[in-house]
């Protein structure tokens, strides 16, 4: 029976892809936010995870505003990034878990949820720069099943939609009969906001609220919000942290927090990262 081992929950900010291209990991301005991930390397090289559940959302490089899914999941052998007018090199190709990615879609179709299964599927930042942030040699020594939420087109789903999609892919996981160890990688948020009035809005208490919540007696503390709300509280891409609700449900009822970082701002974002583990 495959394992969930842990999730790892990251903001996902592009200009991480020119500071590593760049080689800038130590400049003062980078040196707080990328040594946050010493530790979940750490821990990688200790679980050796075989397989990456990635749950972000896509920003117009594989799903653009004339279709845009609300779930989608992909079943293609490989995924591919390309440039998405960032200015930052493109990273090297994904190997995709075929058969754990349509075990996925089987389970989360059966439970009710209406996807979109991606057999060709480009990967954005939020994908890849997460997955170097892990592994900084870019040579992925995992496969990967990518998991996309919309939150950057109206309607976004609800927060209380997000964590059920997560328990779904929870138990898919338990019910999959190979004996991978799984990660789940959530990424996106916490507070920010790129444009409008309030560009720049970052929500500190909120942010290290809904952290806690994650890792306390009330994970689901942040599914009372409606998505104008966590907007109000967050920002309009603060909504990103549906994925991190997503992930944390994968894991069921009780967690180890075994590290956190927070630091205010990368780019226009409150950066997050946390890892937690399933407490037996
Ligand atoms: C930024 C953050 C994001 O989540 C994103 O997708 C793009 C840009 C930023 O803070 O610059
Ligand atoms: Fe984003």
């Amino acid at each position: 029976m495959a394992k969930i081992i842990g999730a790892v929950t990251t903001s996902h900010v592009p200009a991480i892809g020119g500071a590593i291209a760049k080689g800038r990991q130590q400049d003062p301005y980078w040196k707080p936010f990328f040594d946050g991930f010493n530790p979940i390397r750490q821990w990688l090289g200790d679980n050796k995870p075989d397989v990456v559940v990635v749950i972000y959302n896509d920003h117009g490089l594989n799903f653009f505003l004339d279709k845009m899914p609300t779930f989608s999941v992909g079943a293609a052998p490989t995924y591919v990034n390309a440039d998405e007018g960032w200015g930052i090199p493109s990273l090297p190709p994904f190997t995709g878990h075929q058969p754990l990615s349509w075990h996925l879609i089987e389970s989360l179709v059966e439970e009710e949820f209406d996807l979109t299964t991606c057999q060709e599927m480009l990967v954005d930042h939020a994908f890849t720069l997460p997955m170097a942030l892990l592994w900084p040699d870019q040579k992925w020594p995992v496969t990967v099943v990518p998991v996309c939420i919309n939150t950057v087109q109206a309607p976004v789903p609800s927060a209380k939609r997000c964590w059920k999609l997560g328990e779904a892919i929870g138990r898919a996981v338990a019910s999959w009969a190979g004996d991978e160890k799984v990660l789940v990688l959530g990424t996106g948020g916490l507070s920010h906001q790129l444009d409008g009035e309030r560009a720049g809005f970052i929500n500190k208490d909120f942010d290290l609220k809904f952290m806690d919540s994650l890792v306390g007696d009330d994970p689901q503390w942040a599914t009372q919000f409606s998505g104008h709300e966590l907007v109000e509280q967050t920002g309009t891409q603060g909504i990103e942290l549906l994925m991190w609700l997503a992930t944390r449900a994968t894991l069921g009822e009780k967690v180890n927090d075994v590290f956190r970082n927070y630091h205010i701002p990368i780019s226009n974002t409150a950066s997050g990262l946390m890892l937690m583990t399933p407490k037996a």
